[in-house]
């Protein structure tokens, strides 16, 4: 039988030309990838759900309706653009934006209440035992979903030391954090993210409680992630 693993595309903030992604996915249907450019290239890349089945995400989304908050984009605008998901929490915006667990938490209120899909980001940042991935783990996700119907997201465990550092975590980490996290939370769906790319996709997609992967660095390489799906879906 066949295994959905889903592939997100995060883009971060680099251009990827859509031509490139439109040589590279050709006619083809694709039930398991989610693009996730820029805002301001949304719209354009929201041809692709007409044409290959692809789905649609933006990085981030304010945690207000609308008003005077310069220069954030609301969940309604991402849904106008044609947003099925949202990546929130991304280890690069609590860094580097203070983003903070309780805004984390309104954001994902936010986007379930405009039917966008969060992608609720967490992993601790220092690489250690299973046993404290899973007890930091737990204590974001306790902050970030407070409040939070479980069956409306999905999860991206990312090791912030695997994220963009050419060091994927052992299957036996990514395994035993993601299994004790799904027991404790009672969250179905959990991606694997932190460079995640085609020399160790095949030992994350066999492992059976990963549901997909969140993909940095090679996601800017259209030709890659068409190989890595077309080799994965197979299950
Ligand atoms: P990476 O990024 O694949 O480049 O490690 C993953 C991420 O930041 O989500």
């Amino acid at each position: 039988m066949k295994r959905k693993f889903l592939f997100v595309c995060n883009f971060k903030m680099n251009t990827v030309k859509k031509a490139e992604y439109k040589k590279a996915l050709q006619k083809d249907v694709y039930n398991n990838l989610v693009l996730c450019p820029n805002f301001c290239d949304l719209k354009e890349y929201s041809s692709f759900k007409k044409s290959n089945s692809v789905m649609l995400g933006a990085q981030n989304v304010s945690e207000y309706a609308n008003g005077a908050h310069t220069g954030e984009v609301s969940a309604s605008m991402l849904k106008n653009a044609g947003a099925d998901f949202c990546i929130v929490g991304h280890s690069e915006r609590k860094q580097n934006n203070y983003e903070t667990l309780s805004q984390i938490n309104l954001k994902i209120k936010m986007l379930i209440d405009n039917n966008i899909t969060p992608i609720v980001c967490t992993g601790e940042s220092v690489a250690r035992d299973e046993e404290y991935a899973v007890r930091f783990v737990l204590s974001e996700l306790n902050e970030m979903l407070k409040d939070v119907d479980l069956n409306k997201v999905i999860v991206a465990y990312e090791p912030i030391w695997a994220i963009g550092s050419g060091k994927v975590a052992s299957v036996k980490h990514i395994k035993s954090v993601i299994t004790t996290v799904k027991q404790y939370t009672g969250i179905s769906f959990v991606l694997y993210g932190g460079s995640f790319n085609q020399s160790n996709y095949q030992d994350i997609t066999d492992i059976d409680c990963v549901d997909g992967a969140l993909i940095g660095g090679a996601s800017l390489k259209p030709d890659v992630i068409v190989q890595m799906i077309q080799k994965t879906d197979i299950k």
